[in-house]
């Protein structure tokens, strides 16, 4: 069974479900829930991102099949036109990517309006200016260190310098923001990614590509723990 859910984790791991067993996922989601602290649920449209993934009914399966928060990201365009439907769905906080939308201030007040936790989605190919005026709304931060639209890839290095300005730039804000570190985590690149200054770890393919998603979630939140109470790599 998983450990002690008493204690506060400092660094929370939240499993990406886009590489699940879908035909299994109540059953993948409640495994690995003992390890983790989220669920993160990749929303793609097949415009924003060539990929076309779920929709709300998906998040509502997963909000029945375990009582963690869950992170909605939102790869779509228009995505204020879904906002209400992911909140009934049961989504607990919502991240979208500015560049989807005309009025990013809007979408964040849309979304806290909500009773949800508003986030902002920085591709890896844009700048950190997309949080500027909206660092004391947000209640995370999704730094991108893949190109989104697939689980599998490779995390990208050349990212973990702007996760790490995005860390002195929320705590300079005085921010309560997390700030989450999403695309390619996996054991090999865990520890960068919190040096940087990720609080959230998002794992897919690192969870749910191997032959038991318990053990690889048991794994990386062995990692994650460790790295909390600051062994060294
Ligand atoms: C990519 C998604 C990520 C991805 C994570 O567009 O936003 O959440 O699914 O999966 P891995 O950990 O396999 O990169
Ligand atoms: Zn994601």
């Amino acid at each position: 069974m998983g450990e002690d859910r008493s204690v506060e984790r400092t660094l929370k791991l939240s499993p990406s479900i886009l590489t699940a067993d879908f035909g299994r996922l109540a059953d993948e989601v409640a495994t690995v829930a003992p390890y983790v602290d989220w669920f993160h649920l990749d929303v793609m449209d097949g415009h924003y991102v060539p990929n076309i993934t779920f929709g709300a009914s998906t998040v509502a399966a997963v909000r029945a099949a375990c009582d963690l928060p869950l992170h909605v990201h939102l790869m779509i365009s228009e995505p204020q036109r879904y906002i209400e439907s992911f909140a009934e769905a049961g989504a607990t906080r919502i991240s979208f990517h500015p560049e989807t939308v005309e009025d990013a201030t809007a979408v964040i007040e849309q979304i806290a309006a909500l009773g949800l936790g508003p986030g902002i989605a920085v591709h890896p190919d844009v700048g950190l200016e997309v949080l500027e005026g909206h660092l004391g709304r947000l209640e995370v931060v999704l730094m991108m260190t893949v190109r989104p639209g697939f689980g599998g890839q490779s995390f990208l290095p050349e990212v973990v310098p702007k996760i790490a300005s995005a860390t002195a730039t929320v705590q300079a804000a005085g921010s309560r923001a997390d700030i989450e570190v999403d695309g390619g985590v996996n054991l090999a690149t865990i520890d960068e990614a919190v040096k940087a200054g990720g609080q959230i770890l998002v794992a897919g393919s690192a969870i749910f590509d191997g032959v038991d998603a318990a053990a690889a979630a048991r794994r990386l939140r062995e990692r994650v723990d460790a790295l909390a109470s600051g062994v060294p790599a």
